[in-house]
C-alpha cells in the first residue's frame, strides 16, 4: 500500500478555512482507492506560528516539508503582524520554506471560466477563452539578493537598498522548465523582462533566446514587463506560457486574477530539482490569495484556488493524473452547476458558504472516480 506524506500549512485568515476544504477532497479521493493512502501532518506557520513559537516557521516545519513528498500552504500574515519593521513577520514563512525546498519555478495559471466571465473587468469578447501559464522564478532576484536593508546613515538620512540579481543557471533552469512546459501546450512563450533598464533583464533574455534555439517548435518572443502588463489587457488571448523574474512574475500574476475572475480562483504549483520517493516533484502548493483578513473567520472564502492548487499537487508531486483530472473536471462542473461564494457571484445571486464548495467538489471527485475505475 503506497503511503503519500504530506505537509498541511494553513496559515492565517482564511488559509486555514480553504485547506480544510482542499483535505476534504483529499480524503474523498482516498476513500475511493484501494492501494494507497495520505498522511497528512498539520503544523503551524506565519502569524499563528509568531504567535505560538515567536517565529513565522520552525526548524521543525522545515524539516517537516523537506521530508514530506509535497507541502500543501494556504496563506500567512494579517493585520495583527503588520509591522513592516518588525524582526519577525508571517511573511517569511512562505519565503523561507520557498528558499529551503528550493523551488524555484512557481507555476501560476490564469484560466476564464466560461460560465464565469461576467466577472472580469474584462470585455468578454477580450478575455473569453483565455488560458495563460505563468511562470514566476521563485527563489532568487530583488526578493532574495543582498544587500537588502533599511537603514539611517551617519548623517541621521534614511536609507533602503533591494538588490536584483540572478546568475545564469538560476534564469536557465526556470527558463527550461518553462520551454518544457510550452511544448505540452499551445508552444508559444514569451520571457518579459525591462531590458531596457536593467542588467539581470539583459541575462534573462539572452539566457532564454540561447535556450530557445533547443526548442525550435516553441514559438518564442521577449516583451518589456511594462509593455507585458497592459497586453495582458487588452489581448490575454495572444499569450499562452510567460515566464519572469520573482518580483515582475509576482505584479502580473495578481493583475491575471483579472482573467480568472476572482484571487479565489488562482492556484500556484512551486517546483524545483529535488524529486520526492515518488519520483514526482517535491513540490510546494499554495493559491496565490492571502489571507484576506476583511473576510476570514466568516465561512465564505472560496476555497477552488487551494482546491486547484491540490490538483496540481496531484498532478506534479504524487504523479495521479486521474485523481487531479478528477478534481479539475468536478471544480468546472461545481462553476457550471453555479455553485458561487461571494467573490463570484452576480448581484443578487444566490451564494454559498465555503463548505459547500468543498463538500459539493468532494462529491463529485467521488462519483468522476468511481464511475471511471
Ligand atoms: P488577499 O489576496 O488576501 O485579498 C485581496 C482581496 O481578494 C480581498 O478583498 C479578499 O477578500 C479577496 N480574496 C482573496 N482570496 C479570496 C478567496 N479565496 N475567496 C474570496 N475572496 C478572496 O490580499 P491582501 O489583502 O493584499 O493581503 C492580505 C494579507 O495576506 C497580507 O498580510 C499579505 O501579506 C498576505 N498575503 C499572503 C500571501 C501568501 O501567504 N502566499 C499572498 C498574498 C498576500
Ligand atoms: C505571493 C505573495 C507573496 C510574494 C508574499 C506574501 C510574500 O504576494 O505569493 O504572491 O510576494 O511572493
Ligand atoms: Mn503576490
Amino acid at each position: 500500500m503506497a503511503s503519500y506524506q504530506l505537509a498541511i500549512l494553513g496559515g492565517d485568515g482564511i488559509g486555514p478555512e480553504v485547506l480544510a476544504e482542499a483535505v476534504k477532497v483529499l480524503r474523498a479521493i482516498e476513500a475511493t482507492s484501494h492501494d494507497y493512502v495520505f498522511e497528512l501532518t498539520e503544523d503551524v506557520v506565519g502569524g499563528a506560528a509568531i504567535d505560538a513559537h515567536g517565529t513565522a516557521i520552525r526548524k521543525e516545519t522545515i524539516a517537516l516539508a523537506k521530508r514530506s513528498d509535497a507541502v500543501l500552504f494556504g496563506a500567512v500574515g494579517g493585520p495583527k503582524w503588520d509591522d513592516p519593521k518588525a524582526a519577525v513577520r508571517p511573511e517569511q514563512a512562505i519565503l523561507g520554506l520557498r528558499s529551503a525546498l528550493g523551488t524555484f519555478a512557481n507555476l501560476r495559471p490564469a484560466r476564464m471560466q466560461p460560465a464565469l466571465v461576467h466577472l472580469s473587468p474584462l470585455k468578454p469578447e477580450i478575455v473569453q477563452g483565455a488560458d495563460v501559464l505563468f511562470i514566476r522564478e521563485l527563489v532568487a532576484g530583488t526578493y532574495f539578493a543582498r544587500p537588502k536593508k533599511y537603514w539611517q546613515d551617519a548623517r541621521g538620512m534614511w536609507r533602503a537598498v533591494d538588490t536584483t540579481a540572478y546568475t545564469e543557471p538560476q534564469v536557465e533552469r526556470t527558463v527550461r522548465m518553462a520551454f518544457e512546459l510550452a511544448r505540452g501546450r499551445r508552444k508559444k512563450l514569451h520571457v518579459a523582462d525591462k531590458q531596457n533598464v536593467m542588467a539581470t533583464s539583459r541575462l534573462w533574455r539572452d539566457v532564454a533566446t540561447r535556450v530557445a534555439q533547443e526548442f525550435p517548435d516553441v514559438e518564442f518572443q521577449a516583451i518589456l514587463a511594462d509593455a507585458l502588463a497592459m497586453h495582458l489587457l487588452y489581448r490575454p488571448l495572444s499569450f499562452d506560457v510567460i515566464v519572469t523574474d520573482n518580483l515582475f512574475g509576482d505584479l502580473v500574476t495578481d493583475e491575471a486574477a483579472a482573467l480568472a475572475g476572482s484571487m479565489g480562483l488562482m492556484p500556484s504549483a512551486s517546483l524545483g530539482s529535488a524529486r520526492n520517493r515518488h519520483g514526482g516533484y517535491r513540490g510546494l502548493y499554495e493559491p496565490i490569495h492571502g489571507t484576506a483578513p476583511d473576510i476570514a473567520g466568516k465561512g465564505i472564502a472560496n476555497p477552488i484556488a487551494a482546491i486547484q492548487s491540490l490538483a496540481l499537487l496531484l498532478r506534479y508531486s504524487l504523479k495521479r493524473e486521474r485523481e487531479a483530472t478528477a478534481v479539475e473536471r468536478a471544480v468546472d462542473d461545481a462553476i457550471e452547476l453555479g455553485l458561487r461564494t461571494p467573490d463570484i457571484a452576480r448581484p443578487g445571486e444566490k451564494t454559498v458558504r465555503t463548505s459547500d464548495v468543498g463538500d459539493a467538489i468532494a462529491a463529485a471527485v467521488t462519483r468522476e472516480l468511481e464511475l471511471r475505475l
